[in-house]
């Protein structure tokens, strides 16, 4: 069993969706608002956990589509739960995946958000590699992570920056900003980036 299966699928899954859902909502809110998408944008959380960037997306975006991707499948029952009628009305799509494999077409999104998401992505130069793909010329990435979970992965915050930057450039993002957020009471980090027009890569 892998630490990502621990931690968040099963009866520990579920316990932490229950505690995710209360704890990171306004990372998420952020997030959006740091996206700051058209109410006919098509967007895509990745690590959607339990749906509630997804149900907050889904409000902001009236006449447009919200897709998420998450590996656990209890944070895929949880997240369909909380987002059902939506589901329903065709407007918002949950995948089980991961962000190294992604089941959109090219181009299809104008942002992507991630929630304390990025330090799991393996491997991450694929996976940014993937976002460039599925967002369109000019479309923005936006994260938020808890400052603890970026170290615990990259040992100190300016080798997150270092690691993410070269990722993002090889894969074609150019304009890439590093913010302390505020939640959290500014530990966590926002990272903004913009997808390049094909003549930049
Ligand atoms: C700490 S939770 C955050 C969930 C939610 N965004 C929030 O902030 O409440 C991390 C989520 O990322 C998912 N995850 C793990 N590895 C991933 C990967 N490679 N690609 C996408 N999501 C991943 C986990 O299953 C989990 O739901």
């Amino acid at each position: 069993m892998t630490l990502n299966n621990l931690l968040f699928d099963g009866i520990g899954g579920r316990v932490a969706a229950k505690v995710m859902a209360r704890a990171n909502r306004a990372a998420e809110l952020e997030a959006i608002e740091l996206l700051d998408p058209a109410p006919t944008d098509a967007v895509l959380a990745i690590g959607f956990g339990p749906g509630v960037g997804v149900a907050l997306l889904a409000a902001r975006l009236p006449n447009g589509h919200v897709a998420g991707v998450d590996p656990s499948k209890a944070m895929l029952a949880e997240a369909t739960r909380r987002n059902r009628a939506a589901i329903r009305q065709g407007r918002v799509d949950l995948q089980l995946g991961a962000a190294h494999e992604l089941p959109w077409e090219s181009g299809r999104f104008a942002g992507v958000i991630a929630v304390n998401s990025i330090m799991l992505w393996e491997p991450l130069p694929i996976s940014v590699a993937e976002l460039a793909r599925v967002l369109r010329a000019g479309g923005r990435l936006v994260t938020i992570t808890h400052g603890w979970a970026l170290r615990r992965r990259f040992g100190t915050l300016p080798r997150w920056e270092a690691a993410i930057e070269q990722a993002l450039t090889a894969a074609g993002f150019y304009d890439i900003r590093h913010g302390a957020a505020r939640v959290e009471h500014g530990a966590a980090r926002t990272m903004c980036a913009v997808r390049s027009q094909p003549d930049k890569l």
